[in-house]
């Protein structure tokens, strides 16, 4: 079926954050997408909601064959149905796994700037933030990336308080595929340092054309990998995700912090969403849902480079969060947010959200007149910064 994703709900009193949290704003802030699922998901959860009963849910087999089918089918990676434990959610899985596995006082390994609740979870739970931070790498005047600071990590690898690292696969908000040698230099020196690696990979799904997302269980089949439908298609308030965790002594752990934590069920709809997401449907619609989200990048990248050309952005492997660098305004990013909320009514998230300062990262998971009219006011109004 073809998608025409130019055409959105208006969510506005739909009850969602994105919208509703600031009414009147346009918002191009929090990781969710103005488009409808996919059909095969909608069709699936209204055959669940005719059902008309929703008590507890008893995960059937379906479900895993669903997840272990298209992991093995599109990303070449292998799941045992003993290593998947299902959750609400990767917030609730890593803090989960921090509980679990780290001692409160040790330290967790990060590469910053990265999603905001990496922070928060290692500091819930008691832990030390111990950054390995990304470093820049320009492309161009308008254009730059990132690469992992591998001789830090090593050092920081080698502390005996540092026991596991956080890894973002795909990386949020550095937009970055991470490739095969990379993730092999990441597991060798945390395998050699007695390191565990835990592998966020919520936004696998969405690479860009000729990006690849390359499974850390496929590089490590011992690490932790937490995976979700959510990102990809839009059921991130269905509340359902994965923790793959082979190691059947890590695993308990993990379980026993998720009990403690009162995180151990998941609901009926969330469950009939990930069948039907992970099907050869739902990699139908995720392929021109892919498609659409390039032309907004390449849309994005253009319109930037042309009207704001001070203003460089991540080159995007893999997400619909570019990255700008904002810091020729000299002004903090927060202080920037609010400004540009204040004066265009678009919302942005601040750089220093993720941990750096002079950024803001933009949200283009929205129909391209959304986009344009969202960008188009933003560069109006930081034209007249200078
Ligand atoms: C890297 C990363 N992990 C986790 C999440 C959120 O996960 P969940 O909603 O399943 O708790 C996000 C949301 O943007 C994210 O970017």
């Amino acid at each position: 079926m073809k998608i025409d994703f130019n055409i959105a709900p208006d969510r506005r009193g739909s009850g969602s954050m994105k919208w509703d949290k600031k009414p009147g704003a346009l918002p191009l802030w929090v990781a969710d997408m103005d488009f409808k699922t996919a059909p095969c998901i909608i069709d699936a959860l209204r055959r669940r909601v005719d059902h008309g009963v929703f008590g507890y849910t008893y995960v059937r087999p379906a479900y895993y064959e669903a997840l272990q089918w298209w992991f093995a089918t599109y990303h070449g990676l292998t799941i045992d149905r003993e290593s998947v434990i299902y959750i609400p959610g990767v917030v609730p899985a890593l803090s989960a796994i921090i509980k679990g596995l780290v001692k409160p006082g040790d330290g967790v390994i990060i590469q910053p700037p990265v999603y905001n609740c990496f922070f928060s979870s290692i500091r819930n739970n008691g832990c030390k933030i111990v950054e390995n931070p990304l470093r820049r790498v320009e492309l161009s005047n308008t254009e730059f990336t990132y690469e992992m600071d591998f001789e830090q990590l090593e050092a920081l690898a080698a502390d005996p308080c540092n026991t596991l690292m956080l890894l973002c696969n795909p990386h949020n908000p550095a937009g970055r595929a991470w490739n095969a040698e990379e993730l092999r230099r990441v597991s060798d020196i945390c395998r050699r340092n007695g390191v565990m690696v835990v592998s966020d990979e919520i936004h696998c799904d969405l690479t860009m054309p000729g990006y690849e997302y390359v499974p850390f269980g496929t590089i490590d089949p011992k690490a932790i990998s937490c995976v979700s439908p959510s990102k990809a298609f839009n059921i991130a308030g269905l509340q359902i995700a994965n923790i793959i965790c082979p190691d059947e002594e890590m695993r308990a752990k993990v379980d026993r912090a998720i009990n403690i934590n009162e995180v151990c069920d998941v609901n009926p709809l969330g469950v009939e969403a990930l069948i039907a997401a992970f099907s050869s449907d739902g990699h139908d619609w995720l392929e021109q849902l892919r498609a659409y989200l390039y032309d907004n990048y390449r849309f994005m990248r253009e319109y930037i480079a042309a009207n704001l050309p001070g203003v460089p952005m991540t080159k995007l492997e893999a997400t619909y969060l570019p990255w700008l660098d904002i810091s020729r305004y000299n002004i903090p990013s927060e202080e920037l947010e609010e400004k540009i909320l204040e004066h265009t009514g678009v919302w942005v998230n601040c750089g220093t959200m993720y941990g750096r300062e002079g950024f803001i990262r933009i949200n283009i998971a929205c129909p391209r007149a959304t986009l344009q009219e969202g960008l188009q006011r933003i560069c109006e109004y930081l034209k007249c910064l200078g």
